[in-house]
């Protein structure tokens, strides 16, 4: 089994068949502490001990979509709603960049009061102030058009997961009105127009399987993404999967070593979903070869509303706090937060 993590490590790809075999073994601590050895070694020898850094502005948590996983989903009508204003989004940057913030991801629902006009003066006043800084945008799915638009107004990166490559997977993840083709087709437009593309998938959502697993990594390494972001599934309360379980820790760290291999250069977060299922999460999603870590720098007063999922950890602390807190997690660990836009570099 080393042999296939080997072989990954050389040629950046496996079969299905081989994908398998090892998530079937993710359990086995031998094998895996091999695995986050060589993700970590082929991390380190492209990063260095420096990890990228994502200032975190959750925007609006409106959304006319309806995933059944997800807290800020239209049908949830106990959430209480928000939307920020261009001033406080300018006071979210001013602070984070202060604090040595180099890039901004505004991530929100899919909120039909941010029309694009609304989104381009964002990035243009977000740009005018900070001009050296980046800017990752995460609404969803949008018209190629629409993503031009925002594309020549400034943004330099989107992130948009596939969630699932497996068709009745999917379905079983959303309602009928939204489709994988059509979010992989923001995907394909997204790196046309010429993005720094983020996809990625939760793990252990409901109905997920080893062999679907194995579909998003075939995925990815065929479409290459410059970023992957992956988590734990973690239940919402007012959800359909209320009752479902939570995806693993050892499952998530194992998936992002084969990432990490699949994938050299790529940007990985260590997720705050994956500090939420464990308190040491992200310190680890590190070690198993993650790069990049995305604090929140939305303001305090909004941070319970934008609520995916239960117990979602920095949601009471100040941007500065936590800066300072993960900057000395990392250092526990021999790593420290990078002051830079932290861009993909091809190899
Ligand atoms: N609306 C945009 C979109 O769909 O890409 C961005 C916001 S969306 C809330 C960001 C990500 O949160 C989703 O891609 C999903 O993978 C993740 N997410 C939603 N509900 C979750 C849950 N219950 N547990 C873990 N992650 C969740
Ligand atoms: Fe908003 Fe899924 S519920 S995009």
């Amino acid at each position: 089994m080393k042999a296939l993590i080997d072989i990954l490590a050389k040629e950046h790809r496996l079969s299905k068949a081989d994908y398998l075999l090892l998530l079937t073994h993710h359990q086995d601590e031998d094998l895996s502490s091999y695995l986050f050895e060589k993700a970590r070694q082929t991390a380190n020898h492209l990063f260095g001990h420096q990890i990228y850094t994502r200032g975190l502005i959750e925007f609006t948590n409106y959304c006319k979509q309806d995933c059944y996983y997800c807290g800020i989903r239209r049908s949830n009508t106990e959430a209480a709603r928000y939307r920020l204003t261009l001033e406080d989004i300018l006071s979210c940057t001013e602070i984070g960049y202060h604090l040595g913030f180099r890039t901004f991801v505004l991530q929100g629902g899919e909120d039909g009061h941010f029309q694009d006009d609304t989104i381009c003066d964002i990035l243009t006043a977000i740009k005018s102030q900070h001009p050296n800084c980046a800017i990752t945008l995460s609404i969803g799915e949008k018209s190629r058009l629409s993503y031009e638009r925002f594309f020549k107004a400034g943004a330099d990166r989107y992130l948009l997961r596939h969630e699932t490559a497996n068709l009745a997977h999917y379905s079983q993840l959303h309602p009928a009105s939204q489709s994988l083709e059509q979010r992989k087709q923001c995907l394909y437009d997204l790196k046309a127009i010429g993005y720094q593309v983020g996809t990625g998938f939760m793990v252990g959502s409901p109905y997920q399987t080893f062999d679907t697993l194995c579909e998003d990594l075939l995925f990815i390494q065929d479409f290459k993404p410059h970023m992957v972001g992956i988590g734990p599934f973690i239940p919402h309360q007012a959800t359909p999967f209320k009752d479902h379980s939570a995806g693993t820790l050892s499952l998530t760290l194992f998936l992002i070593g084969l990432l990490r291999l699949i994938l050299p250069n790529g940007l990985i977060p260590a997720t705050t979903a994956l500090g939420t299922i464990d308190p040491q999460g992200r310190e680890k999603g590190i070690l198993a070869g993650a790069n990049v870590v995305m604090p929140n720098l939305s303001p305090v007063g909004v941070r319970k509303k934008y609520s995916l999922y239960n117990n979602k950890i920095c949601t009471g602390e100040e941007a500065a706090e936590c800066w300072a807190c993960l900057n000395n997690r990392l250092k526990q660990i021999g790593y420290s937060l990078a002051v830079n836009r932290g861009d993909f570099s091809p190899l």
